[in-house]
């Protein structure tokens, strides 16, 4: 019996970046010597070209100081060119810090996000997060702009790709894994970069899952649903922040006092700094809270964004909206400080050059690339497998790979791919082949998903029947989901659905990979297909990873972070959601729909494996505590199937009666756990005051006394249970 303690208490958070008084005496100094000019250089971010050069006017202002950072601009050669600038000819010779989309890996690309944290492993995403610093550092970028931890409750929004998901208790443990992987004890090191909690805040929550659309989101949800992997970040010590697009209750997310200052300075104490988003202090003209540039800069820096990305309207309104007394000095002194601030803790000023020996040494490494290619075995989430069809043997004589996706190397990768190349990328089909070197591989991939034609799906079909088993491979393509690519529909796009029936028709055993970055609704397909397996955007070594699984080297043990709607009228679903007063049931006056289910397709959780688990023997000890004391939980999770496999076992609390509604569920601990065949495992959990308490109707942070039930499962659906009593 493997004994597996986890306490759900996170382990000791490590130190914000706290103030380091020599950092601060540098910081101070250089500020008592910087001309105005000089210190709205400092909160200037601009944007070098697609190729990763800079523009020749930066060259320019670099040399005058007035350039404290620059986004897109990478490779040691090209980022030493323009840091040259700054370090040798500029009067204070302040470095640039070069910044750079770094969200799911640089050169070797692993899988979206939103994947990664299916995986429900921590330890992986921080090993991610390690190799893209580590390739990134080597590039010469110094700060990246993940993780995204917006939560999201609509996969119509395209970046939901970029998050972990629905959860706050989840993305909270992902932000952290992030942050640690990318800036380590010491963002200084060799291999580190200074990472960026985006978008504060409420992006996710855009109106009708269009991008950048309006928000409005109540204080008591910003607290307890989209600010918490926030908060997690900021006791990482993550080093800066990034100010959303979205208007937020009609104060735009780069123009709020209450998120930016008075939530972030105020009550976190976060020491870092904050940027806006690209031309996100411009677009509050747009947003109709400015007249003009000058309104723009004086309303976005007082209310707390300290760098402009792209857009320059401090640059050119700060100096006369401070010689009239409309912007303190103060405030923009205080803007550079924690830029300086930011530039001393990650050691730019000494070592502000990238090794450009390193660079090809540490780019797409072997390491790198089987890292990569577990990480995407991880991610993959079995949704269906009826008659366990998959896996399939490595006997085979003949396979057929169809569907637009197979050979799809872009796809493979996703969006937001850093330097990857998608050259490099494995697909799927590249997989298969490398999986099965002796069986024959009929290819039928057709044309483009949106030109998929009568012929296409015929030869889908005879290259179905000609073969002993058939993988298709169907999804979306990489540029559908990710920034501004908002669906209103979650079908199969195309007529891929009509390409499956076809090579179905067959009926050969046949397995459904499916490629994209969001929540489909896959009622029809999941209708016709025998077994589906989400393997989402699996970046570069993603179609080997995707191979095995498909013939048995992997067992699939990732879980879904966020619910699979049945249609998009379903949507805002979530599983965390309050129970109301007429709950959803056969009832007429429930809170059902008459025309469809209201449960979702799977629910948040939700995997399968080619293996079976149980999950025995729940206990909690003591069932009855004071308002301040701890309570354990333990439970036991066997393989009783055949095969060595994962299972993710979910601990989820419910508050029967409060002083205000709670949720019917919510996720307060995991544990993934692996285990061979007969094998079995003890968990452990620990449920205290961080665990039990929420906000009651004074918005305090309470533990009050009453009953929770406790369930602990493998998805948020079904379990044991017992019950907690938290004694007057
Ligand atoms: C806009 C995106 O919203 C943000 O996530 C990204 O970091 C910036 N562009 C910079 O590319």
């Amino acid at each position: 019996m493997i004994t597996l303690l986890f306490a759900l208490l996170a382990a000791p958070a490590a130190a914000a970046p706290s103030l380091n008084a020599d950092v601060e005496t540098q910081v101070q100094d250089l500020l008592s010597r910087m001309t105005m000019d000089e210190k709205l250089g400092q909160l200037q971010q601009l944007d070098g070209l697609a190729d990763g050069t800079a523009r020749p006017e930066q060259a320019e202002l670099a040399r005058k100081g007035l350039l404290g950072s620059v986004l897109n601009v990478r490779g040691a050669a090209n980022v030493n060119a323009l840091q040259r600038e700054a370090v040798e000819h500029s009067r204070l010779k302040i470095p640039i810090l070069f910044g750079f989309d770094v969200i799911h890996g640089y050169r070797t690309v692993f899988p979206i996000p939103l994947a990664l944290a299916s995986s429900w492993d921590p330890a992986l995403v921080k090993d991610a997060a390690r190799t893209a610093a580590v390739e990134a550092e080597a590039a010469g970028v110094r700060w990246t702009f993940s993780p995204m931890v917006d939560i999201a409750r609509d996969p119509r929004w395209g970046r939901v790709a970029e998050g972990a998901g629905e959860d706050p208790y989840l993305g909270s443990v992902m932000a952290r894994a992030w942050v640690r992987g990318y800036q380590g004890g010491d963002p200084s090191q060799p291999g580190r970069v200074a990472a960026c909690a985006k978008h504060w805040v409420g992006y996710g929550a855009a109106e009708g899952g269009r991008d950048y659309n309006t928000t409005e989101i109540s204080e008591r949800t910003l607290r307890e649903i989209y600010f918490p992997p926030f908060k997690a970040a900021v006791d990482a010590g993550v080093l800066t922040f990034m100010s959303a697009f979205n208007d937020l209750d009609g104060e735009p997310a780069s123009a709020n006092a209450f998120t930016l200052t008075q939530v972030l300075r105020g009550e976190w104490k976060f020491p870092g700094f904050v940027v806006s988003d690209y031309k996100a202090v411009d677009e509050l003209i747009s947003h109709g809270v400015a007249a003009d540039g000058a309104d723009a800069a004086r309303l976005a820096l007082t209310s707390g964004v300290d760098m402009e990305m792209v857009s320059r309207d401090y640059a050119s309104n700060l100096p006369a909206l401070i010689q009239a007394g409309k912007v303190p000095a103060s405030a923009v002194d205080e803007a550079v400080r924690r830029v300086l601030r930011v530039k001393f803790l990650l050691g730019l000023f000494d070592r502000p050059y990238a090794d450009q020996s390193r660079e090809s040494i540490a780019l797409f490494s072997a390491e790198n690339r089987a890292a990569a290619r577990r990480a995407a075995a991880r991610s993959l989430v079995l949704l269906k497998n009826d008659g366990n069809v998959l896996p399939f043997s490595k006997a085979l004589k003949s396979v057929a790979v169809i569907g637009p996706l197979a050979d799809d190397r872009a796809a493979t990768l996703g969006s937001w791919t850093g330097d990857g190349r998608a050259a490099d990328a494995r697909t799927v089909l590249d997989g298969v082949r490398a999986a099965l070197p002796r069986a024959a591989v009929v290819v039928s991939t057709g044309g483009a998903i949106g030109a998929l034609s009568d012929l296409d799906i015929s030869s889908a079909a005879a290259a179905a029947r000609a073969a002993d088993a058939v993988v298709l491979v169907l999804g979306e393509m990489a540029d559908m989901t990710g920034e501004a690519s908002g669906r209103s529909t979650l079908d199969l796009p195309g007529r891929q659905l009509e390409l499956a029936r076809a090579a179905l028709s067959a009926g050969k055993p046949t397995a459904v990979v499916l490629l994209g970055g969001r929540p489909l609704a896959l009622g029809a397909l999941l209708n016709a297909a025998p077994a589906v397996l989400e393997a989402w955007q699996p970046g570069t070594q993603g179609g080997d990873a995707v191979a095995d699984a498909l013939f048995g080297d992997a067992n699939p043990g990732g879980k879904l972070t966020m619910t699979f709607p049945r249609s998009v009228g379903q949507i805002p679903i979530y599983y965390n959601h309050k129970n109301g007063g007429r709950p959803a049931s056969d009832k007429y006056y429930s809170s059902k729909y008459i025309d469809g289910p209201w449960t979702p397709q799977f629910p948040f959780g939700w995997g399968l494996s080619y293996t079976t688990f149980t999950v025995s023997g729940l206990a909690v000890d003591p069932v009855s505590i004071s308002a301040g004391g701890r309570s354990d939980v333990r439970v036991y999770v066997a393989n009783d199937g055949a095969r060595a496999g994962d299972e993710v076992v979910q601990l989820y609390l419910r508050r029967r009666t409060a002083d205000v509604t709670r949720p019917v569920a919510e996720l307060k601990g995991f544990r993934r756990v692996s285990l061979k065949p007969g094998e079995d495992a003890r968990v452990d959990f620990t449920l205290g005051p961080k665990e039990l308490g929420f906000l009651d109707r004074d918005m305090k942070f309470a533990v009050e006394p009453g009953d929770y039930d406790i369930t602990v499962g493998t998805s948020s659906v079904g379990g044991l249970s017992a019950r907690l009593t938290v004694a007057p």
